[in-house]
């Protein structure tokens, strides 16, 4: 049967302006941040997780979420809500080195976070009206911008480390200083970090999709309907989560660091 699929848009040439660019406004300034945010924050969460020191603070089981699930064998007795694999892991090789590859291939294939970094490292498109590096345009029609469609088999993977995230900030709730129900600074830092990061899964384009998509109607289906609408209203605010998210991780991170290497105390609420 012949394919109903139009063929593969061809290469276009890129337009020709004469001028490196056309604009006379701070067009660059954007993509300038974007390259600090991003480098900024990929530095840091390499030192973090390399650094393999100071993620757990086992008065209160603060664990970071740059360690979690911790998977090495020497993960602090207690870091390891899943269990750990029988080997101690080699100083390259992160404690999360299952669920932190997963979340960058995750966040490296966002459709937002694929627009920022199209425009500022990439430059395809730079910018409306401004002349850029490439001669041709294949879009993600080839590789390997193709494996950009993985995407939506990241976001499952999002969803696992994101439930693993909440049972750890859960289970610090009930390790007080006495033993039984607790609440630091620290509960209230894991939580905050958790429900925003939760909302940046959730407002992602692909959930909006399983909710949704490959419906004629939702005449019928009132659940799905209830939850499409919900998913498409965080889906507004998904590039402000991605961003909001990059910060609240690193200063999650931060704060268990801080506590965990006794630079500063956890201000308790409840014991
Ligand atoms: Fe951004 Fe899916 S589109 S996480």
């Amino acid at each position: 049967m012949a394919s109903t699929l139009p063929p593969p848009a061809p290469a276009r040439k890129r337009a020709r302006l004469t001028r490196r660019t056309l604009r006379s406004d701070r067009w660059w300034l954007g993509p300038l941040l974007t390259v600090l945010g991003l480098s900024g924050f990929l530095l840091y969460g390499l030192v973090r997780a390399l650094q393999q020191d100071h993620y757990w603070v086992s008065d209160y089981h603060y664990l970071t979420p740059f360690y979690s699930p911790c998977l090495s064998a020497s993960c602090e007795p207690g870091s390891a809500a899943l269990g750990t694999l029988p080997w101690e892991f080699p100083w390259f090789l992160p404690y999360a080195v299952v669920s932190l590859p997963l979340l960058l291939l995750f966040r490296f294939t966002c459709y937002y976070y694929r627009k920022a970094y199209y425009r500022s490292f990439w430059q395809a498109p730079t910018a409306c009206a401004v002349r850029e590096p490439h001669g041709t345009y294949t879009g993600e029609s080839r590789f390997p911008l193709l494996g950009q469609n993985l995407h939506r088999y990241f976001f499952y993977a999002a969803v696992a480390i994101s439930v693993i995230n909440s049972y750890d900030a859960v289970l610090a709730f009930l390790h007080g200083a006495e033993g039984g129900f607790g609440l630091g600074v620290g509960n209230l830092v894991l939580l905050t970090n958790v429900v925003l990061l939760w909302c940046y899964t959730l407002s992602c384009h692909s959930c909006r999709h399983v909710m949704g998509g490959r419906l004629r109607s939702f005449w019928n289906r009132p659940v799905r309907y209830w939850m499409w609408t919900q998913i498409s209203r965080l889906n507004t605010r998904h590039m402000l989560f991605a961003w909001v998210t990059l910060g609240t991780l690193v200063l999650t991170d931060l704060y268990v660091a801080l506590v965990a290497s006794g630079t500063i105390p956890d201000l308790r609420i409840i014991n």
